[in-house]
Order: structure tokens, then sequence, then C-alpha cells
């Protein structure tokens, strides 16, 4: 019998990576929950807002998944700061909810970077989290609910990069955007992250759980590090846009609603001990211009 799979947040950046990663894998029958849906097959979609627990719990309870990989969330960060009672629901209460399925094996969560304050970098899975906005703290306050739980729970915290299927406005995208009109653009020397391609962290999910890793918290990232001006600045490299469009500056916190962290590079050392290794940003970056002349190649005349 395939194991039951549900991917929350399947439309998202990395959820439409996980889905058709597990969807393509024979031993899973997965299932993906999101609002909205157009890119999944409505036979494997559940609609439906997570933070209605009630409805969430009822529609799992019927379907009994025994593994479920949280991808959902709200990743504008000012957002977050606004609706503080939204942001805690779907990321704390939606993915305790799952958790707690008696069906449920195996429960990942994707966590994020943000966790830290970003003083320092190179952040090991036991460093103490320091969260600087609203939207770090529900993920910490997630990952501190489900790891009290004894079911096997899987804390991912990681920093990714992508485009969504229908466009949206990831960093990628909103730089992609920004060089293909012509427009200058600006990118922060000063915050360092070590970020992973979100293809590349689909196939990650799955190898950890076909490898059977002890359950608990690790770090997954590119092998090497990157500021986000560096990281810009392989996109207009990757795509043969005019360097010149891109600036550095330095990230003033004044400018945001939600303060953001420095330097959150984390240190992938206890997930390449258990046997997973970590790609080198080059990697992704070429697996996303595949994807993407792949997918846009008619929209853009790549
Ligand atoms: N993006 C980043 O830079 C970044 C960095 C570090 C960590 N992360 C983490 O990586 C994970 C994936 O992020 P992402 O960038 O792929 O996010 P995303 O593109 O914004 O996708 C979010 C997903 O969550 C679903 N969702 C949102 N609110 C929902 C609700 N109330 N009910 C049901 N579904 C809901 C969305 O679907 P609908 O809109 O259709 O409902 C979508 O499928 C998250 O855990 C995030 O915290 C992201």
């Amino acid at each position: 019998m395939p194991i039951k799979v549900v991917i929350a947040g399947a439309t998202g950046m990395l959820g439409q990576h996980l889905f058709r990663v597990f969807s393509g894998n024979p031993v899973y029958d997965v299932y993906a929950i999101s609002r909205t849906g157009a890119h999944i097959p409505a036979d494997r979609h559940i609609q439906l807002d997570m933070t209605d627990t009630a409805q969430l719990k009822k529609s799992m309870l019927a379907l009994k998944p025994e593994i479920v990989i949280y991808a959902a969330a709200q990743v504008n960060v000012d957002l977050c700061e606004k609706d503080k009672d939204y942001a805690y629901a779907l990321h704390v209460t939606a993915a305790k909810v799952l958790s707690e399925l008696p069906s449920v094996k195996s429960f990942v969560y994707i966590s994020s970077d943000a966790v830290f304050d970003g003083q320092r970098g190179n952040y090991v899975e036991k460093d103490s989290c320091n969260p600087l906005n609203y939207y770090a703290t529900t993920k910490m306050l997630a990952e501190q609910e489900l790891l009290k739980r004894s079911t096997d729970i899987y804390v991912i915290r990681v920093n990714i990069y992508g485009f969504h299927a229908t466009p949206g406005n990831s960093l990628f995208e909103w730089a992609w955007n920004a060089f293909d009109k012509g427009e200058k653009i600006t990118g922060f020397d000063n915050v360092y992250f070590n970020p992973l391609y979100v293809g590349t962290l689909a196939r990650l999910v799955l190898k950890l759980l076909e490898k059977k890793v002890k359950k608990g918290v690790y770090h997954f990232g590119t092998s090497d590090t990157l500021s986000k001006y560096d990281f810009l600045l392989s996109i207009a490299n990757a795509f043969n846009f005019d360097r010149s469009l891109l600036q550095k500056t330095e990230l003033d916190q004044s400018k945001f609603k939600a303060p953001r962290p420095l330097n959150t590079t984390l240190c992938t050392n206890k997930i390449v001990a258990a046997g997973i290794r970590m790609p080198a940003f080059e990697e992704g970056m070429a697996e996303l211009v595949n994807d993407f002349k792949k997918k846009f190649a008619n929209e853009y005349n790549l």
C-alpha cells in the first residue's frame, strides 16, 4: 500500500516541488492542502483555509495521512507583524493540529533561518533562537510545540529561493522582472545567507525521510555563503542581464515595519554527517535556470 502523504502549502514556491517530487514516486499517495489550487489535480486537492482548524481536523481525520510535510506559510514578514493572530494560527496552531493526528507517523516542518538574530552567522542546531520579528517568532514557537511530541518530527531550518507556478513576488522573481525591464535595483551587501533552490530542497526532504534520519532539528543550506547582492548578481549573470543595473546597498532597518537579521547562515554539518550532501550554490542556480527556461520559454521569449 502506498504511504499517504499530505503536503500543506502545495501551491507555494517550495510546496509545488514537494508535490511534484513525492507524486513522481510510486511509494507515495500524495494529497495537497491550500486555499487555491489551479495546478493541483482536483482529486488530489484539499481546498481549505488551514486557520479554520475545525475543518482542517475534520478533513484530515477522514484522510488519515501517515506523513505530513508542512510548507504552508505567510512569508510576508510585515503582514505577519500586522496580523499576529493569523500568523500564529497558520504557523503554529495548524501545524500542531496536523502533528497530533493519530495517523501521522512522520511530520516535516519547514522552518526558517530567521529564528536566529543574525548577529553571528554559521548557526548550529543547538544555538539559541532569538527571532527579530513576529514571523520568525511563530516559526520558533511552532518548532517548540512540535518537538514536544513523540512522533517523528523533523524541523528543517532553511532559506530558499525560486519562483511560483503562477508568477509571484519572490526575491528571484522581483529581480528577474526588474532586470528584464531594464530597471535599476539594489542588493544588500551586508546581509548573508546560504539558501537552497526549492527544487533541490524538495528532493532533499524526500531523501531525509527515505534515509530514516534520526528525528530532530536540522539545518539545510548550500555549502557556500553569499550576500543578497551576490545572489542578485548571480541572477544577472545566469540570464545575461546588464550587471550595471545592480548596485550595492546596506540593509537599513528603519525602512521596515519588522526588523530583519543580517547574517543567518546555517552550519549544515549535522545533516551532512547524517549522510545527506548539501549542494554548492551554483548547482541550485543552474537547476533554477533550467526550470525557469522550461516553464516560461514561450511567455518570456527565452
Ligand atoms: N520564501 C522564503 O524566502 C523563505 C525563507 C525561509 C523559509 N521559508 C519557509 O519555507 C516554507 C515555504 O515557503 P514558500 O516561499 O514556498 O511560501 P509561499 O510560496 O508563500 O507558499 C505558501 C503556501 O502556503 C499556502 N497557504 C498560505 N496560507 C494558507 C492558509 N491560510 N490555508 C491554507 N494554505 C495556505 C499557500 O497556498 P494558497 O495561497 O493557495 O492558500 C501556498 O501553497 C515556509 O515554511 C516558509 O516559512 C521561506
